[in-house]
């Protein structure tokens, strides 16, 4: 297996190859994506962001959580946009759906959109965190809640294919790169993920769960 290649699929699919790839993550990161929707705690009439949401498979679920729930989705692959859009059809006809291909450093809502905001196994290719978490400050609602949830020393984890194109995040960095916004740590959760299998080696994957609230804005 090319693994440079996949880890270029997997920070921003595209293509026949992206889908398959898409479907590969669907499956790898089921754990860490159902895990992050139960703490992030949505309740009825609540509106949802994902940041990088890839094809969309989990969308039913996140709904799920009670009636009213609108949930957004973004993805900066359009080919993930698409295949989101082709799985969630349906979901999209109600109205409580919408889904843009849009960059996570610029979200195309008005501010203060959401009660809840998150991001799974993206932070590793956002090109400007500090940038990426202004912008995401912007759309969540002053009580809102945001769930950054990744893997970390992930080049140090089993999986080949983080050697390329993956920053590697530990604890500390995420706090460190916490302090330079207006953000604040309220809970931070660790998980050994059931194992999974990965062109046929097994995984025994460890997940962080950062749950994050915002600090009043400041006057300048
Ligand atoms: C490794 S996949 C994870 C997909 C899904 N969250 C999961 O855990 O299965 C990373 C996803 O983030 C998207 N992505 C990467 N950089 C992004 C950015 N700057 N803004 C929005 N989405 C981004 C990629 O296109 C890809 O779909």
């Amino acid at each position: 297996m090319d693994f440079e290649k996949v880890a270029k699929q997997l920070a921003n699919p595209s293509g026949k190859f992206g889908v398959d790839v898409a479907l590969g993550m669907n499956t790898m990161n089921e754990f860490i994506s159902k895990t992050t929707y139960e703490l992030l705690k949505i309740k009825d009439n609540e509106s949802v962001l994902e940041i990088g949401l890839g094809n969309g498979k989990f969308i039913k679920d996140i709904l799920n959580y009670g009636s009213g729930i609108h949930f957004t989705g973004i993805d900066i692959s359009k080919t993930m946009i698409t295949e989101a859009k082709n799985n969630n059809s349906y979901l999209i006809e109600t109205g409580y759906v919408d889904l843009f291909d849009a960059d996570v450093e610029k979200i195309p809502v008005w501010d203060e959109t959401f009660d809840k905001i998150c991001t799974i196994n993206t932070i590793y290719f956002w090109k400007n965190p500090v940038k990426a978490l202004k912008e995401i400050y912007r759309v969540l609602n002053q009580n809102g809640i945001l769930i950054v949830s990744f893997r970390p020393f992930i080049k140090g984890q089993t999986l080949n294919f983080t050697k390329y194109g993956f920053k590697e995040y530990r604890t500390e960095d995420f706090e460190s790169l916490i302090q330079q916004t207006s953000f604040k740590i309220i809970e931070k959760i660790e998980k050994t993920e059931p194992e999974v299998e990965f062109n046929g080696q097994k995984h025994n994957l460890l997940s962080k769960y950062f749950i994050v609230k915002k600090l009043p804005p400041t006057k300048n």
